[in-house]
């Protein structure tokens, strides 16, 4: 992959448009619940501040409609934890597309946040006039927004197209060394799992990745589309009962590449004090629902896991929130890090389970990206990645 990097770039003085993805989780009252983004972002601005450069920062944060600021909208939350991490102030600049004035009195190692570029009209649709205006407020554009880089908007695409000089930031190309290492040239047997509860925007990706890995250990709803497809009972659990043919094919069409659960842990609710009952697939009933792996299963994935030369993570086994149904995603969680493997993560059920279960400093890479971390492993181009590319140098 040929990009730009931010650490090949001399920055000293120059005006420097950083887009970050700091599209935190918030509690009903605003507080953000996890900071993990807001520190990822760090290395690159620290980096242009320690430079001398002038850094303008910004980010979206949810889905707000453009146009209008609410409450609810706002950077400012950010801002002020910015602010604690990095020593230093960090003023918070509203409208500033349609006003420039604020760029007069930047200095240098100074850092500023750009109010929720979402707001501004043409975000979402990639508008060329908002690129080319938000392009001239800066000389150099960093791309550091991973997480946001499977969406063509004005600040992770079109602005690329204009600025002078345009590279990643190092956020950004960790991620993309990370995941290139996982999946161009892995080392063999390359693992992927693929798990968790959002079925269909996961089922899509596991032809491609059956296509590059060697073995695809499916759970979650997944995993219980498998199991129907082969005439298992699985009772109330989520699943997709129109995805079976294609469930079917993927089977047939890569035999021997989908290890299916051997023995699941069944609840008679969704609730976190349900009563775990542990069965083998037959002893499944009609009100049961599936909500982890058993203890044969794990058994079953240990010589899978132990000789993975590369393994690639997203989503877990099974309801790990809900104590009696995290065995098995604790299990997985701790194979994966007792491997040898280059191991990869990704995607927001997938760090909190490595969170909650401790092997954070175990995994080789954690990406702070969902949908554009699945989007990569289903080998999907990435309109941001495209756009730091076509800005190489030949
Ligand atoms: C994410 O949280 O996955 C990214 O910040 C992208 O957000 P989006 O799905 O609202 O574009």
């Amino acid at each position: 992959m040929n990009f730009k990097r931010l650490s090949d770039i001399d920055v000293r003085g120059k005006r420097v448009f950083i887009r970050a993805d700091l599209n935190v989780p918030q509690d009903e009252r605003g507080t953000i619940t996890d900071i993990t983004r807001i520190r990822a972002a760090l290395p690159t601005i620290q980096y242009a501040r320690s430079c001398g450069a002038m850094v303008m920062l910004t980010s979206h944060l949810g889905r707000p409609t453009e146009g209008t600021l609410t409450p609810a909208d706002s950077l400012a939350p950010i801002a002020q934890v910015l602010g604690e991490l990095l020593g230093v102030p960090v003023r918070l600049i509203a409208d500033w597309v349609a006003d420039t004035s604020w760029q007069k009195n930047l200095h240098p190692g100074e850092v500023v946040l750009l109010q929720n570029c979402r707001v501004n009209v043409g975000e979402k649709k990639n508008d060329e006039t908002l690129a080319k205006a938000m392009a001239a407020l800066c000389d150099i554009y960093v791309n550091d927004a991973f997480g946001t880089a499977h969406r063509a908007e004005a600040t992770t695409e079109g602005i690329a197209r204009y600025a002078p000089v345009v590279c990643a930031g190092e956020l950004m190309a960790a991620e993309l060394d990370a995941l290139t290492r996982a999946l161009a040239q892995p080392k063999r047997p390359l693992v992927a799992i693929v798990a968790g509860s959002k079925v269909s925007t996961k089922l899509t990706i596991l032809r491609a990745l059956a296509e590059k890995v060697d073995t695809l250990i499916v759970g979650g709803g997944i995993a219980n589309t498998f199991l129907l497809a082969q005439n298992h009972p699985i009772g109330k659990s989520l699943a997709e009962p129109d995805l079976i043919d294609e469930a079917k094919k993927l089977m047939a069409d890569f035999p021997g590449k989908f290890p299916l659960p051997s023995d699941v842990v069944c609840g008679k609710s969704f609730a976190p004090d349900a009563t775990a009952q542990a069965k083998s697939l037959d002893q499944v009933l009609h009100d049961d629902l599936i909500m982890d792996v058993g203890g044969q299963t794990l058994k079953q994935l240990v010589p899978i896991l132990e000789s993975a030369g590369t393994i690639v993570w997203n989503g877990p086994l099974g309801v790990f929130e809900f104590e009696g149904f995290d065995a098995g995603t604790r299990g997985l969680a701790e194979m994966i890090a007792a491997s040898n493997a280059f191991s990869i993560a990704g995607g927001g059920d997938t760090l909190a389970a490595i969170t909650k279960f401790k092997v954070g400093d175990r995994i080789d890479y954690c990406s702070t990206g969902g949908g554009a971390f699945l989007e990569f492993l289903e080998g999907k181009t990435l309109p941001a990645v495209a756009a730091l590319e076509r800005r190489a140098d030949p």
